[in-house]
């Protein structure tokens, strides 16, 4: 079966599940975070399982749920859980649920994850809006025949993340009284946490934060068009950093611990975004 085809079963799958028109705005939750999904009101959800094109995270944190519903008074999509490159999906296997997004008519994509800081100053509970991103990996979603449908064969990254977006979520924070600092992401592929020689170097790259998601689904969205926005929780000092070793244990809780900040944030986000 072509590519194509599956994401226009997924998109009729979706469709068929939970009627109504779909949002334009998705969001993507990342480790810790899946909770903002219950807080959406008028909840219609499907399963991942339900929909040809939608794989389902093998890591714990990651329930597998599309839901749909209103957030700061607009409708919202948002993914409870999202599949990693570290699993061993193929490029097409990890674009997929965005194009079927892209399908469905959004246009601006809400990326969340859990990151490693890669100085004293990234605290773990630091939330950091995503500046820009470096894709320190193999890995690039769009390896393979390109599909003109959606994108250009060499898709250009300028503003990768969306410089009105940005501002609009920092505008928010303000707003609703959360502290938040910006920079840039490196996507280390994992799933083995990196060496301290490695954090060295991407402190020295020029790189704020370190995490194992996120870039390859804003390569996607970029490719279609979608507008990018990015926010990055930061769970712990990344090794070396640290004092002590790391674990998803702590990933988890310490994103626990700052989701009542993100919440807040992105309620606000929701209802200022145009
Ligand atoms: N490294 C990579 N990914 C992560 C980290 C980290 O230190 N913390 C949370 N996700």
């Amino acid at each position: 079966m072509d590519e194509i085809d599956v994401i226009d079963r997924g998109a009729a799958a979706i469709r068929a599940h939970l009627g109504g028109p779909f949002p334009k705005t998705a969001l993507v939750l990342g480790s810790g975070l899946g909770k903002f999904a219950e807080t959406l009101s008028d909840i219609r959800s499907v399963s991942y399982g339900d929909i040809p094109g939608f794989s389902r995270s093998t890591v714990v944190g990651h329930a597998g749920k599309l839901v749909v519903g209103n957030a700061g008074g607009r409708p919202v999509a948002v993914l409870q859980g999202r599949i990693h490159a570290y699993e061993g999906y193929a490029a097409q296997t990890i674009a997929a649920p965005i194009r079927i997004l892209k399908t469905l008519g959004v246009e601006c994509l809400f990326l969340t994850n859990a990151s490693g800081g890669l100085s004293e100053k990234m605290q773990p509970g630091t939330l950091m809006i995503i500046e820009d991103h470096i894709n320190f990996s193999n890995f690039n979603p769009l390896v393979g025949p390109n599909d003109d449908r959606f994108g250009p064969r060499f898709p250009d990254m300028t503003d990768a993340y969306d410089p009105g977006l940005r501002a609009l979520l920092a505008s928010a924070a303000r707003e609703a009284g959360v502290a938040v600092t910006s920079g840039i992401y490196v996507f280390a592929i994992g799933p083995s946490f990196e060496t301290a020689a490695e954090i060295r170097m991407y402190g020295k790259l020029g790189a704020d934060a370190v995490g194992m998601s996120t870039v390859p689904e804003c390569i996607v969205a970029r490719h279609c068009g979608m507008k990018v926005v990015g926010l990055s929780v930061v769970t712990n000092l990344a090794t070396g950093i640290a004092k002590q070793p790391l674990s998803h244990a702590e990933t988890l809780a310490e994103a626990a611990k700052a989701y009542g900040r993100v919440e807040r944030l992105l309620a606000n986000f929701l209802a200022v975004l145009p």
